[in-house]
């Protein structure tokens, strides 16, 4: 189910054609559907009905408040990894007693914010981590929820850079030695452990990585029981992959079941934090042709459409060489041509999409698909490019959630020499 289609000829989201919104709105522009987040998070929810569970939106995916809002309203909780995502949450009027705080690297202010905040748990990651969390719940006379996010060495089978759960990676703490942190953080005044918690990378498309990581954690928990410290919730994290071009992804009812599967009776509440399968397919970028050019008049020329979104606006093409389906938005008919779709940043790393063939003339759109997640979030300002304005369609109604950043807005906080 996609709300991005082709209705006489012109892609749309939802009820209005893209073609329209980029006339109005200019480009580039990323587009949101607010009813495909609707669907992505009520289908989630779907296969979860009846249990104890907690569906912690992963912020870092699409931090727009207006997205935060949506799924606030909806009942969602958060994940968070700085005071800079709890403040967004706490703007779009997540409940802060829904969110969890993950990250290898809080600062003892963010500790002080979130237990003002009074949030759900902290997803400790290490035994330093605890220590401080502990000296600065004392400070405040507060008691520290928290989970620690434990690292199962578990191949999630995806990229290098989103894999998270391997035992070399810089996330949680080892397994081995959970038992022993769990033992220092059980006897720690101001710390009261509630949790366990692991999240083994991203854009993960089989679903049995979650659940060797799940055993082990279950394991883990059976483990700690013996040790007369009782475990209230399990985050399985997130994870689940999306369907950029022909990955089939468990589908999220298969996903809850066998991970309700695995927990069985056992009366623990269920904690998930999915970012990209709650926004990857909910936003588009639109972006136009500024020039069309051949890199030389030899039988290997290739051939560049080059379009005003670049590097610093889609990151994932030129960090991971990501895949991201490209479309015409009005496709025009009669022979196309293969296309290094590029943009105008000085780097030959400043792709979006290898040989995509299509048929193009200088001024046409293009909707650069699945882009809703860590699209906008990873926006740069490199080559002193101004960030791209959001639109939330919600029907045949559009709403800017963010506006085009102006090009005095990027050196504002700089200052000449006195
Ligand atoms: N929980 C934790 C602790 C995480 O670190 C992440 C993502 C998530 C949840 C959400 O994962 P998701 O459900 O979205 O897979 N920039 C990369 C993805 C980085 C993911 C980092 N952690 C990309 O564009 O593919």
């Amino acid at each position: 189910m996609t709300n991005f289609t082709l209705k006489n000829g012109v892609l749309y989201a939802e009820n209005l054609a893209l073609s329209q919104i980029a006339a109005e709105f200019n480009t580039p522009c990323y587009v949101y559907s607010q009813a495909a987040l609707t669907q992505a998070f009520t289908s989630f929810k779907a296969g979860l009905v009846g249990t104890n569970h907690l569906v912690c939106f992963a912020v870092k995916a699409n931090p727009n408040i207006a997205i935060l809002n949506v799924f606030a309203k909806l009942g969602a909780g958060f994940d968070i990894v700085s005071g800079g995502e709890l403040a967004r949450v706490l703007a779009a009027g997540g409940d802060p007693q829904k969110i969890v705080f993950s990250g290898v690297g809080k600062s003892v202010e963010e500790m002080r914010g979130a237990l003002n905040a009074g949030i759900f748990c902290f997803n400790v990651e290490s035994a330093s981590e605890l220590t401080r969390l502990n000296e600065v719940a004392k400070s405040m006379n507060k008691i520290a929820p928290v989970s620690l996010r434990v690292n199962p060495n578990v191949d999630a089978k995806t990229h290098p850079y989103i894999s998270t759960g391997l035992k070399n990676n810089k996330f949680g703490v080892a397994f081995d030695d959970a038992i022993s942190v769990y033992e220092t953080a059980a006897a720690m005044p101001n710390i009261a452990v509630h949790g366990v918690d692991c999240h083994i990378g991203s854009q993960i498309t089989e679903l049995a990585p979650f659940i060797e990581a799940l055993d082990l954690i279950l394991g883990l928990v059976d483990q700690l029981e013996t040790k007369g410290i009782h475990i209230s919730h399990i985050d399985v994290g997130g994870g689940i992959g999306i369907t950029y071009a022909d990955e089939t992804p468990p589908e999220f009812t298969a996903y809850a079941k066998a991970i309700l599967a695995k927990i069985n009776a056992r009366n623990v509440k269920l904690l998930f934090e999915p970012g990209r399968a709650l926004v990857g397919n909910a936003g588009v970028l639109v972006t136009k042709v500024e020039y069309l050019k051949a890199s030389s008049k030899d039988s290997e020329a290739k051939n560049f459409a080059i379009v005003d979104a670049a590097m610093n606006d889609l990151m994932r093409p030129a960090l991971y060489d990501a895949y991201h389906d490209i479309q015409a938005v009005s496709p025009r008919i009669g022979a196309a041509v293969t296309y290094e779709i590029v943009g105008p940043v000085c780097e030959s790393g400043d792709f979006l999409g290898h040989d995509r063939t299509l048929n193009l003339a200088e001024g046409d759109l293009l909707a650069i698909m699945s882009a809703g997640a860590y699209g906008m979030s990873m926006a740069s300002n490199y080559n002193t490019r101004g960030r791209a304005i959001e639109i939330m369609v919600d029907g045949d109604e559009c709403h800017v959630i963010r506006q085009r950043e102006k090009i005095t807005d990027l050196f504002a906080l700089e200052s000449l020499l006195p």
